[in-house]
């Protein structure tokens, strides 16, 4: 530990403290600007300047380490002066005529850092040049007329989303934000994760959907869980009226702010049409029904055909929602199919693996953060995910290496050091490449001494070069902390034996041992582990079904789906929005969205996250739970509530934080 003082003050860090974090720790405050807590500090702006005795000038606290026996002010004449110099300097420089801004009024950390030095006018005349204001992005705008060039968006884009998009140009006073070699950011790399965004503590980054829609004190603001994919990251939602007005990345949660576009800016774009009251089929068309009508309605029509019911539950309902689903119909109704909207393609291989040997085989996403050597397979970072991409891209520059495995091109193509194009539902066969390539090379870090297959006989299989798959065997088998990434593609379009061969590969890199576990898949939606672990993995045959039940929530009905539930003769639907599955239902009952109901997810890591209800649903909408407990109270079914003990019944692909 280091003992220093500040401000006369004796307090003790942890060895690598900075000076500002060690003032932050104990409640001293130091103004800043360029720093962020999530960001490397950078020391630009000066404004956190501190006077050190013995040291000969005032020294930035964001990047000094704290040292044994410093005695260091943060309040002296001579420091609140040069403070006031700083800020008369930011405000002449640039175009900051508040009054003008979106920010100000509270948001802007520039005009707050003024007002905290009791400035209330410009010492020095503003003297500027006028930069364009590039609104070519859909989502947000860059204005450098109100740039500080303090560099967090630039900080942001490279260590939380790996994208490298932003930098600066020019110099001096004359250095603006640019994106990729000045291009218009809306034709540039960025890939919207709105990380700048969050991060920039003037008006100079603003996102269109939140902008003049009030200040942060205006909002109320959730903790949440993203439901966008099975990462769950962490969000908050802030909110005003009643209405999404922004989502933003939780600092403190496991993905430590980073979001993709996925999470940040599509939940706040919702345009689809919202039901609000039960619909029945009379005559051909939808009309408006009471709720104890509709279940009535329902019990009628499901009654007779107990036996021959297919039910289906998106895996964007939270955990207690897909417990209630599965009780009611597979253990009351007893229902000919019970499955999700992924019917296990994303899930039921390696849920069936881990059944058959009893362990867990895969690991945590902050192996992935951790890693340095990546292989990629049966999955589009870019695509789907794309948080666990940005895992891997912003390593990059530290040394992590990327290898990617798809027949198909990829989002990730471009940045792997290494690229393999094997034919098409060749994945057992590449696995068993690089196990002979392994083994051959004498890189097992097990002590297999045999391969399944010969290397010649996998290649041909697969219709790789030797050359590259023992390239690929080399970074795997040499890297520190290897880690095996799959998606749908192994997992959806392959075979318990491709999985074993995939397990074999990853323990003799050291990525499945008892130490560590370097085996990540990214499954589908937010829960889409739990419908795994509650059994919903089956294929959605509905050949000898009379009735079909789809607890929709305000999931998309994909065309897949509809089409395979069109020769069920009776359709009713738990849905948010109207859709093509709502528009050819019997039955339509009205359901909340994510933001309306609290409830459990437990992500692809196994991570159980519990997020809060941040809006309240409009009137004659219902739970999803409130549905499935009324269904089951007019058919006369008693649901079972314990849903953590469910999804511990049975042998997890990965270790469950409950
Ligand atoms: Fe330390 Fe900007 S906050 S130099």
């Amino acid at each position: 530990m280091i003992n220093l003082t500040i401000n006369g003050k004796s307090i003790e860090v942890a060895e690598g403290t900075t000076v500002l974090n060690a003032a932050r720790q104990n409640d001293i405050k130091i103004p800043t600007l360029c720093d962020h807590p999530n960001l490397t500090p950078y020391g630009g702006c000066r404004l956190c300047v501190v006077e050190v005795k013995g040291m000969r000038v005032p020294i930035a606290a964001c990047t000094l380490p704290a040292a044994n026996g410093m005695v260091i002010e943060t309040e002296t004449p001579a420091l609140k002066k040069s403070r006031n110099v700083i800020l008369s300097l930011l405000f002449s420089e640039r175009n900051h005529f508040c009054p003008f801004c979106q920010v100000s009024g509270g948001d802007c950390e520039l005009q707050n850092a003024a007002y905290d030095e009791h400035m209330d006018h410009w010492p020095m005349q503003p003297q500027w040049t006028n930069f364009p204001v590039d609104t070519s992005h859909p989502n947000f705008i860059l204005d450098n007329n109100r740039c500080i060039l303090c560099r967090r968006c630039i900080r942001a884009c490279a260590e939380m989303s790996g994208n490298f998009t932003l930098s600066v140009e020019e110099r001096g006073a004359a250095t603006i934000v640019v994106a990729d070699t000045n291009v218009p950011l809306g034709q540039s790399s960025c890939v919207s994760c709105g990380s700048c965004v969050q991060v920039c503590p003037t008006g100079a980054l603003i996102d269109r959907q939140s902008a003049y829609l009030g200040h942060d004190k205006h909002l109320t603001v959730t903790r949440s869980v993203c439901r966008g994919c099975s990462l769950g990251c962490g969000i908050e939602i802030h909110t005003r009226d009643n209405h999404i007005v922004k989502i933003t990345g939780d600092y403190e949660a496991p993905n430590a702010g980073t979001l993709c576009k996925t999470g940040r800016f599509l939940p706040v774009e919702q345009t689809r049409t919202r039901i609000t009251t039960p619909l029945k089929r009379v005559d051909g068309s939808l009309v408006a029904t009471t709720w104890e009508d509709a279940l009535k309605l329902l019990a009628q029509n499901l009654t007779p055909l107990k036996g021959q019911l297919a039910a289906v539950a998106s895996t964007r309902l939270p955990v207690e929602s897909l417990y209630a689903f599965k009780s009611l119909f597979a253990d009351g109704l007893n229902s000919a199919v019970v499955t999700s909207t992924e019917e296990g393609r994303p899930t039921a291989l390696q849920a069936e693996y881990a059944i058959k040997n009893g362990e867990a085989i895969e690991g945590k996403l902050d192996t992935l953060r951790t890693s340095d050597c990546v292989l990629i397979i049966g999955a589009d970072l870019k695509s789907t995910h794309e948080t666990a991409g940005f895992y891997v891209k912003r390593n990059q520059p530290k040394g992590t290496r990327l290898i990617v495995i798809d027949p198909n091109e990829n989002g990730m193509d471009d940045l792997a050091n290494l690229n393999l194009k094997p034919q098409a539902g060749s994945n057992e066969a590449v696995f068993n490449a690089l196990e002979a390539a392994i083994i051959k090379e004498g890189l097992a870090r097990t002590d297999a001494k045999s391969s399944k297959t010969t290397l010649e006989a996998a290649l041909k299989a697969c219709g790789l070069e030797a050359e590259d798959v023992i390239d690929a065997a080399h970074m795997l088998a040499e890297a520190v902390a290897p880690v095996i990434v799959y998606g749908r593609g192994v997992s959806g379009n392959s075979d318990a034996a491709t999985l074993d061969a995939m397990v074999r590969v990853a323990k003799l890199i050291g990525a499945s041992d008892s130490e560590r576990k370097g085996l990540i898949s990214l499954k589908g939606g937010a829960n889409s582990l739990a419908a795994a672990q509650l059994g919903l993995v089956d294929q959605l045959k509905v050949q000898n079904c009379k009735a079909a039940y789809v607890a929709l929530g305000d999931d998309f009905a994909s065309k897949r789906l509809v089409e395979t539930l069109e020769k069920v003769p009776y359709l009713a639907v738990q849905a948010s929005y109207e859709s093509a599955l709502t528009e050819r239902a019997d039955l339509v009952l009205p359901v909340d969205i994510w933001a309306e109901e609290a409830g459990h997810t437990l992500n692809t890591e196994g991570r159980l996250q519990f997020a809060e209800a941040a809006l309240t649903a409009p009137e004659g909408v219902r739970q999803n739970l409130m549905v499935l407990v009324d269904i089951a109270h007019e058919l006369g079914v008693t649901l079972n509530e314990n849903w953590r003990e469910a999804l511990t019944q049975r042998t997890s692909v990965v270790e469950l934080e409950m």
